[in-house]
Order: structure tokens, then C-alpha cells, then sequence
């Protein structure tokens, strides 16, 4: 069966595979972009779906439209759909009708298995994935996600925590022996950081609890931005951005996305932005990165203090760090390396591969133990409440194949 590991991201999905020929994970290019990073973004349009960059432009198309047309298509996207989705919840569309959101990430998976196909596996069927999630995803999140991934297509589905895929991926990927690694995974919508080990004979796994939020990443950041921007067209303008004061605009927010990665690059930045209709204003912001850093403190120190209290942990258990890599697209902000320096008993790394380990990871996960031995929290068999590890799928009391197990929190 072909396969694929799959990162599903709040922003951004990548995938990869195992190239045949070299033996090696490698990151998908996404055929009709020509990237390893595909937009987590879904347009309902009167023509039928669009999935990917190409529901992404339709935003940067709305900036200069009439002010229902425009509505309308904001009205018609998804985005993040990773951080927001909920069980029995729909997306309701400005024309009638409605999509679960189960059926939101099948629509993102599906376009993820159908460019697999055509980039690396000469248009044949890919119906084995494994998908990452992060760790703090509850039960029902994983299963959202296993369900939208059957829906998607795929016929069989392994789940794997982000930042065991990412060691993984790190792993494969250096030359260097790769022993008691700190993860750090600063990404669009969720962190986390975890303690990854590596014995003697190749097996990964997770000694402790790894830390992790939710609700902690990039998009914390671009609302900021987008409060900021807010502030100061109220004050030159009189007005909001949104006509409706009590609005996001999510076409103004996207812009906000793509300065402040500029603000990584640049000690001091000007913004010149024009607002959504109606009428045709101009804002403009001068931003001096001690400001952003300002501004970014507040968000960075939520995952200093969870990386501080697994460090902690580790220190306790008496294991020791050698390696420290930073993972996920906000962890390209400065002051992320700073403040990381600081706590770490090693020099956190930059890695090459920020935005695809994890799905390299993903491809060669091995779930029947070979590469990944991950300790679970304790869980509970669905059928007999026998307490095991999820490592055991069928139950040594009742014999049943447990799909998904109740997790102890
Ligand atoms: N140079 C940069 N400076 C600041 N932020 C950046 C930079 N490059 C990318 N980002 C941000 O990184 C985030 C995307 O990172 P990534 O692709 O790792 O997230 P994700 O995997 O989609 O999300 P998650 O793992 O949280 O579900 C976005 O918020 C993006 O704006
Ligand atoms: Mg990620």
C-alpha cells in the first residue's frame, strides 16, 4: 500500500514520503504549486471547492473588490480550521447549505493524498497516512481527525504526536548521533515541546509528558498585529477595518500574516496597507522590531514557561539534554532564540528542515515500533475500562481491537 506522512497544520500542511530509490523520507512537492507547503485553507465558492494556495488567493483577490462581492468570499473561506474545529459543528455558507468540519479537513487531506499521487506515485492510489497531531489534542480531536482522514480517501491511518515526528524527521535527516533531544514546536495555531529519546537500538520514545497549548501560535501573534493596525486606523481614520466594528477581517488579517514575517528579517518596518471598502483609505504603520518584540513577549513567554516546566521535569528524572531544535514557522522569530538561549542548557538549533521534519518524521513512522516506541499516558480500553497503554491495541482483558482509547488526563 502506498503511503504518506502528513502534517496537518493550523497554516500550512506538508507531506512526504519514502523515496524507493534513495530509501529516504522527502518532502511531497505539491504538484500544483510547485512547494512543500500547501495553504490549510478551503474556499466554498459558487464554482465548487477550491482547496490550498488556491483558496488562499482568493483572499488576496478580495482586497480590491466592491464590498459585498468581497463579504461574500470571506464569508466562503476556512482558515485554521485545525485550531477551531469542534465535533458535530458546521461551517455555514452565505448561500445556503452547510459542511461539517470533519468534512473541512477531509477536503484538506484529499487534496494533500491527490497531489501525492500525481507528484510521487505515478497517479496510483496513496491509501496509508500517517498524520501528526500535537500533543495536547484530546481524544476526540484525534478521531475528528482519523474520520475526516477516512472520509479524505485513506484506508489506513496511524496518528503520531508532532514533536516525536519532528525528532524522527531531525533524525533521519543529520548525520549526528541524535540521543536526548528537546523539540521545540512553535507553529500557525498550537505549540509544543517535548523530551525525545533514542536507545541503544534505534527506538524513539517519549520518557515524559511532553508540554504543549493549544491555543499558543502564529495567528496569536497576526490578531496583535491585526489589534494594533486597528488602534491606529481608528485614530487616523475614525473608522475600523471592518466596517463592523465587532468583525475580524480575515483578508486584513492575512495581510498582518505576511508582515510580521517580515518583521523577523528587518530591525525596523513600515507597513502601508489599504482598508476594506468602503471608500478607499490608506493606513500606515512604522514598527521597530523592539516594538514587535514587545508586542510578541507576551505569547513567546507562554511557551518559555512551558518549556521551562518541562525542563524541570527532565532535570528531576535526572536525564540530561544534548541537543535542543527549534521546529514550526514562528520559532523563526527572534526573540523565540533569545529567550530559548536563555533557559536551555544547550544551544537551541536552527534546523533546515523547520517546516517539513515533522512530516518527514511522519513517513517513517514505523507504528509497529521500529523507529517510534512512544509511552503513552495511561488510557482505557472503549469496550472493559481495562487500564493499558495504547501500544497494546487489543485489549489483554476483552481481546477487542481498540480504534481510539479513552485517554486519563
Ligand atoms: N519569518 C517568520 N517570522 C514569524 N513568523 C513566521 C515566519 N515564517 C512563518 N511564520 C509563521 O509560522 C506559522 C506557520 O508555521 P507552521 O507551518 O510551522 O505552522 P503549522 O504547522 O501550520 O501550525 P501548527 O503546527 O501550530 O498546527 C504562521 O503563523 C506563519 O506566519
Ligand atoms: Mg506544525
Amino acid at each position: 500500500m502506498n503511503k504518506i506522512g502528513i502534517d496537518f497544520g493550523t497554516s500550512f500542511c506538508t507531506a512526504s514520503w519514502v523515496n524507493p530509490k534513495t530509501k529516504q523520507p522527502e518532502a511531497i512537492i505539491f504538484h500544483d504549486i510547485g512547494m512543500p507547503k500547501m495553504p490549510s485553507v478551503v474556499y466554498y465558492g459558487p464554482n465548487g471547492l477550491m482547496v490550498g494556495m488556491a483558496a488562499y488567493n482568493q483572499l488576496e483577490n478580495s482586497s480590491g473588490m466592491k464590498q459585498e462581492q468581497r463579504h461574500q468570499i470571506l464569508q466562503s473561506v476556512v482558515m485554521s480550521i485545525k485550531r477551531h474545529m469542534k465535533q458535530g459543528q458546521h461551517f455555514f455558507l452565505p448561500e445556503g447549505g452547510k459542511v461539517s468540519h470533519e468534512e473541512i479537513v477531509a477536503a484538506i487531506l484529499h487534496k494533500i493524498k491527490e497531489q501525492a499521487e500525481i507528484s510521487c506515485f505515478n497517479n496510483q492510489p496513496v491509501e496509508e497516512a500517517t498524520i501528526t497531531h500535537p500533543v495536547v489534542f484530546a481524544t476526540w480531536q484525534k478521531e475528528m481527525l482519523r474520520k475526516a482522514a477516512e472520509i479524505a480517501g485513506f484506508k489506513k491511518v496511524q496518528l503520531l504526536e508532532e514533536p516525536v515526528a519532528a525528532a524522527l524527521g531531525y533524525a533521519a535527516t543529520t548525520s549526528e548521533k541524535v540521543q536526548n533531544l528537546l523539540v521545540y514546536d512553535f507553529g500557525g495555531g498550537t505549540f509544543d515541546v517535548a523530551f525525545v529519546q533514542c536507545d541503544n537500538e534505534g527506538q524513539y520514545r517519549v520518557p515524559l509528558d511532553p508540554e504543549g497549548d493549544a491555543f499558543c501560535g502564529g495567528d496569536d501573534i497576526d490578531a496583535a498585529l491585526y489589534d494594533r493596525w486597528e488602534q491606529i486606523t481608528k485614530e487616523q481614520h475614525n473608522r475600523t477595518i471592518d466596517i463592523n466594528p465587532s468583525n475580524c477581517d480575515i483578508g486584513f488579517k492575512a495581510r498582518c500574516r505576511k508582515h510580521k514575517e517580515q518583521m523577523s528579517l528587518f530591525p525596523q518596518y513600515e507597513f502601508s496597507e489599504v482598508l476594506p471598502p468602503p471608500g478607499f483609505h490608506r493606513v500606515e504603520m512604522q514598527l521597530a522590531r523592539t516594538d514587535f518584540d514587545k508586542m510578541v513577549e507576551p505569547i513567546v513567554d507562554k511557551t518559555i514557561a512551558r518549556t521551562e516546566r518541562l525542563l524541570k521535569r527532565v532535570n528531576d528524572e535526572g536525564h540530561k539534554i544534548d541537543t535542543a531544535i527549534m521546529i514550526g514557522g514562528s520559532s523563526r522569530i527572534p526573540l523565540v532564540y533569545e529567550r530559548l538561549k536563555g533557559i536551555l542548557p544547550v544551544e537551541p538549533r536552527k534546523v533546515m528542515q523547520v517546516d517539513v521534519a515533522v512530516a518527514l518524521g511522519a513517513a517513517i513512522y514505523n507504528p509497529n515500533g521500529q523507529q517510534a516506541n512512544v509511552k503513552h499516558r495511561p488510557t482505557f480500553c472503549i469496550y472493559c475500562g481495562l487500564k493499558h497503554s495504547t501500544a497494546d491495541r487489543y485489549c489483554t482483558r476483552c481481546g477487542k481491537k481498540n480504534e481510539s482509547f479513552i485517554e486519563l488526563k
